[in-house]
């Protein structure tokens, strides 16, 4: 029996979520080991009901102007930087993303990048692979302990709190700063809205939780980087353009900080020159959401973010409800 709607996914995620909509939807997956081009995308929204796309599909007038038919482009991530809201609002189509789902482990992930940064575990690997450990010596590979240190969490969202809850077990300071602030986070953690200027001067370990908008863009540059303490490490899980990658590479080389932890990049894949050169950065190609469990939870909301909007109802997660009201 032929199903009623058609769904294509842009990339293959994990099957439970995939088979969750076949139960209801014709699916067609993206056959290839890669992602679709430009080409393949604006070919393969004609005539479908919904699309499941990833952070890395631009999802853009042009592509919305071929979507005839659809009615919601769900996102697999929580960032939605890759899509324009208004120009699918004034198309009807409906937008989702995924909030909540990648908290944990995006916050994990931090701290991967925090500890392999503070104690240098990338570089210590690669130097005994190199053959170079022949001794014990006392001042070899020095780091940063985090016990009474300050952590500086830029944007206290729901994966900066969770950032900022794994560091109670080091007992240190929590500072934090951007637009909202959370009363309840504060009591549940000691924490302590300042202002931006005085969280990049204060905290021994800054990590970024910001969404990029026109706002973010380049939030930490050459002045904020200035700020930092020469012994201070930068930690972006966010979205590589809230760095001037540029200026991150000058501030690394001169030892302005000591080092940085980066799962995102400005212009992905590609690196900013030098970047790849620099010792005191640890460097990871955007997975910090990559955990079988935040990776198919993530599938689950998509797929009910589409189930939703084809049974005509709001998807739970939608991105721009004006769309729905005008549907
Ligand atoms: C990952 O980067 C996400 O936004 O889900």
């Amino acid at each position: 029996m032929s199903k009623k709607w058609n769904v294509y996914v842009t990339y293959r995620i994990p099957e439970p979520p995939l088979e969750l909509l076949a139960g209801y939807c014709e699916v067609e997956v993206n056959p290839h080991r890669r992602i679709l081009t430009r080409e393949e995308l604006l070919e393969a929204v004609q005539g479908r009901d919904a699309v499941l796309c990833l952070l890395s599909d631009v999802i853009d007038s042009e592509v919305l102007d071929r979507a005839n038919g659809v009615k919601i482009f769900a996102n697999y991530a929580v960032g939605f930087n890759n899509m324009d809201i208004k120009a699918a609002t004034e198309r009807g189509i409906l937008l989702s993303n995924t909030p909540g789902a990648v908290t944990e482990s995006t916050a994990d992930m931090a701290w991967a990048l925090l500890f392999a940064v503070a104690r240098r575990v990338v570089e210590a690997d690669r130097w005994i692979r190199e053959g170079n450990f022949k001794q014990w010596l006392p001042m070899g590979c020095l780091g940063l302990e985090f016990a009474g240190k300050t952590l500086g969490i830029v944007g206290a969202g729901r994966i900066g709190q969770a950032m900022a809850r794994r560091a109670s077990g080091f007992g240190m300071k929590i500072l934090y700063t951007g637009r909202s602030r959370y009363p309840e986070f504060e009591q549940a953690t000691g924490a302590t809205w300042v202002e931006k200027e005085v969280l990049l001067k204060e905290a021994d370990f800054v990590s970024l939780h910001l969404p990029l908008t026109p706002e973010t863009h380049h939030y930490i540059g050459e002045a904020e980087l200035e700020l930092m303490k020469p012994t201070a490490v930068l930690i972006n899980t966010a979205r590589g353009p809230v760095v001037d990658e540029k200026a991150l590479v000058r501030a690394l080389r001169e030892g302005k900080i000591w080092g940085a932890g980066l799962d995102v990049f400005e212009e992905e894949p590609r690196l900013a020159e030098g970047l790849r050169d620099l010792p005191n950065v640890v460097l990871c190609p955007h997975i910090a959401s990559a955990t079988w469990e935040t990776r198919t939870r993530t599938g689950f909301m998509a797929a009910e973010n589409i189930l939703a909007a084809l049974r005509g109802e709001l998807p739970p997660n939608c991105l721009n409800p004006e769309a729905y009201q005008l549907g």
